[in-house]
């Protein structure tokens, strides 16, 4: 049986870093994406790709996804692994997206793979699993914002992505703004131990305080250890902004939906501790771009690209985003 599927890639607007303790975020799944198209049978999935170097050679019943290569194999194979297809899948794979900017390929990949074997699942269900595949793969304990993002996404709208009850809700891009991404040259090694040990810091951080996601800045303030309350600080009020952002956006007050985006950045380099120079200089330089309204730091961090909502006209090169519908087959 022949199939094609696509998977959007995600670029996150407000709302980083917070959906690995059940907060909020601000993706939308934009035009770029992953597509695979091959014919399903046998007991094997075989994919080449237009892209990447090598071949994935993942059997149905594959037992440990971590050791596939080539690299992006193992991606194919974590979703093989949770999925467990009882037919295999022999084609190929091509993608619009850059791999490593933080715009999710790798969550494109996956939803591309889980449909083309003929996944049937809700949408959320799909995601989590995709999410499962892709911490098995990489061994980053991530967050459900990208996979979700791939599977959810609605044509002119954000998402506004509530991580704890795992809910999508659409909120149109008003047409007098674009989203931008623009690559630092910085290739995002999400160093998997740096974002683990971000995430165990959260952890730690909800033992002392209860569930950031109903935390105050206050509460926060007094956790004893300061590397501990500046991280917790990070998360509740990148909550406060996708709330914050969403308003100035619906009221049309980009002005302050840009402040709300370097006030984002701001607390991703100074408590998170997720940027770099390069990354903080890029956002400097497009603040000081006419019809910038505003830029941050946009997925794990520690390198990829900066996203920027900006007027139509302005002067920036990178990826124009536009906020696009979900993942889907378009054969089979
Ligand atoms: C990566 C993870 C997501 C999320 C972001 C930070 O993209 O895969 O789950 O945690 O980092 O917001």
């Amino acid at each position: 049986m022949s199939v094609r599927a696509f998977a959007p890639g995600r670029v996150n607007v407000i709302g980083e870093h917070t959906d690995h303790t059940g907060g909020l975020a601000l993706p939308m799944a934009v035009q770029l994406g992953t597509t695979i198209t091959g014919e399903r049978a046998g007991e094997v999935v075989r994919l080449r790709s237009a892209d990447e170097p090598g071949e994935a050679v993942v059997p149905i019943d594959v037992v440990d996804p971590s050791a596939a290569e080539p690299g992006w194999a193992r991606y194919v194979a974590g979703v093989v692994a949770e999925l467990r297809p009882v037919v295999g899948l022999t084609g190929e794979v091509s993608t619009t997206l850059p791999v490593g900017a933080g715009l999710s390929s790798s969550a494109a990949l996956e939803v591309a793979v889980a449909l083309a074997l003929g996944a049937d699942a809700e949408p959320v269900a799909l995601a989590r699993l995709c999410r499962r595949a892709e911490q098995r793969a990489s061994g980053v304990p991530c967050g459900i914002m990208d996979q979700l993002a791939s599977v959810a996404g609605v044509d002119g709208s954000l998402l506004v992505m509530d991580c704890g009850a795992e809910t999508v809700t659409p909120v149109p891009l008003p047409e007098e703004v674009a989203v931008v991404a623009v690559h630092s040259g910085q290739s995002r090694s999400l160093a998997a131990s740096a974002y683990a040990e971000r995430r165990a810091q959260c952890a730690a951080a909800e033992a002392e305080v209860g569930p950031l996601r109903d935390a105050t800045v206050a509460e926060v303030g007094a956790i004893v250890d300061p590397v501990l309350r500046r991280r917790a600080r990070h998360v509740v009020t990148e909550n406060a902004r996708v709330g914050a952002f969403v308003a100035a956006l619906q009221s049309g007050d980009f002005a302050s939906a840009g402040e709300v985006l370097v006030a984002g950045h701001r607390s991703l380099a100074d408590d998170f501790e997720v940027s770099t120079p390069v990354l903080d200089e890029l956002v400097d330089r497009l603040l000081a771009t006419p019809g910038v309204h505003g830029a941050r730091l946009t997925g794990g961090g520690f390198g990829g690209a900066v996203v920027a909502l900006v007027a139509p006209g302005a002067s920036v090169e990178g990826w124009w985003l536009r906020p696009s519908a979900g993942a889907r087959l378009l054969e089979g």
